[in-house]
């Protein structure tokens, strides 16, 4: 009976022993060497080919790249505001330096590179004037900002940038545009949304980005640029604590857009406040 049952087994398993090499055709996997050796080479010349033209077509579009400018700007666009320290919510405990040691410690950070050591190269340029650089060589030469000038958001004199008396302080950047030449000179403009009345000292005081930073020449050509910073010292009493305030900061006073509709970062950027103690 075994004998019976094991006989298809066998005869399956030479076929599938056939399938793999074939002895009597010299077949392997259904095709001789010779064709598989053909569609190798097929499969290698095809697959050259592709990659031919794909490094080709890659190595033409690079030869119009310019390092130092990017190739399509039709228009100058508008920029962004960001904040600092990076957050759309901050919320502490005044009297809890755990709570607002992240946001101090980034805004330390982030103006670690407006210190003196790293400004030595840079020039003081004239304010109130675009610093126009087109017909100098490479690379542009940068306008210092002191990072004194933020005053007592500064983190030079008061290390806890006011968060450890329940008046924190916020730098406002504008993202670099190539190129960008407000018209006249920009100043940025915080206030509390809905009902909420806010009280803010700006610095610099007069809240402007100075025209001497401006223009831009990109990151290769304008090595070690710093962008101009504007901060801003909520000045929150007792009553603004424990509650959540909304706060929009816009740049006005420019050509530079703030109300676009569909982009909610041009020229403004909007985050909210808790303070605790
Ligand atoms: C804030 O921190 C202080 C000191 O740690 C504590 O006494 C107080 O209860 C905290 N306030 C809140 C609202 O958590
Ligand atoms: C700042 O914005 C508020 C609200 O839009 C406006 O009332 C105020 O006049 C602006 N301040 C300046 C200096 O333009
Ligand atoms: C708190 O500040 C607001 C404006 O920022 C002011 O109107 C109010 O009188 C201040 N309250 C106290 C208790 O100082
Ligand atoms: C704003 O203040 C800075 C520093 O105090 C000054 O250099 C600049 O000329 C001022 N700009 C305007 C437009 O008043």
């Amino acid at each position: 009976m075994s004998s019976k049952e094991d006989k298809p087994v066998e005869q399956s398993q030479s076929s599938w022993k056939d399938f793999i090499y074939n002895p009597r055709s010299g077949e392997f996997i259904g095709r001789t060497a010779r064709s598989w050796a053909l569609i190798l080479l097929f499969y290698l010349i095809f697959y050259g080919f592709l990659a031919g033209l794909f490094s080709l077509t890659m190595w033409v579009m690079l030869q119009t790249l310019d390092d130092y400018t990017p190739k399509y700007r039709d228009r100058i666009s508008n920029p962004g505001l960001v904040i600092r320290p990076k957050a759309p919510e901050i919320i502490f405990n005044r009297s809890a330096p755990s709570e607002y040691k992240e946001y101090t410690d980034h805004l330390e950070a982030f103006l670690s590179k407006y210190n003196g050591e790293h400004q030595q190269n840079n020039i003081d340029c004239t304010p109130g004037a675009y610093f126009i650089q087109d017909n100098q060589p490479l690379p542009k030469q940068v306008c210092k900002f002191e990072r004194s000038l933020l005053g007592q958001c500064s983190g030079i004199t008061d290390q806890t940038f006011g968060y450890s008396e329940g008046r924190p302080c916020i730098i406002v950047k504008m993202n670099r545009i190539i190129g960008l030449k407000p018209k006249p000179t920009p100043f940025i403009n915080c206030t509390a949304k809905k009902d909420d009345k806010l009280s803010v000292n700006y610095f610099p005081e007069n809240a402007t980005f100075d025209s001497m930073y401006f223009p831009y020449y990109g990151k290769l050509a304008h090595e070690g640029y710093v962008q101009p910073l504007v901060a801003v010292k909520l000045l929150l009493n007792s009553s603004d604590f424990n509650k959540k305030l909304s706060v929009e900061c816009k740049i006005e006073g420019s050509n530079l857009l703030n109300n676009d509709d569909r982009d909610k970062f041009l020229g403004r950027v909007a985050f909210q406040v808790k303070v605790t103690e």
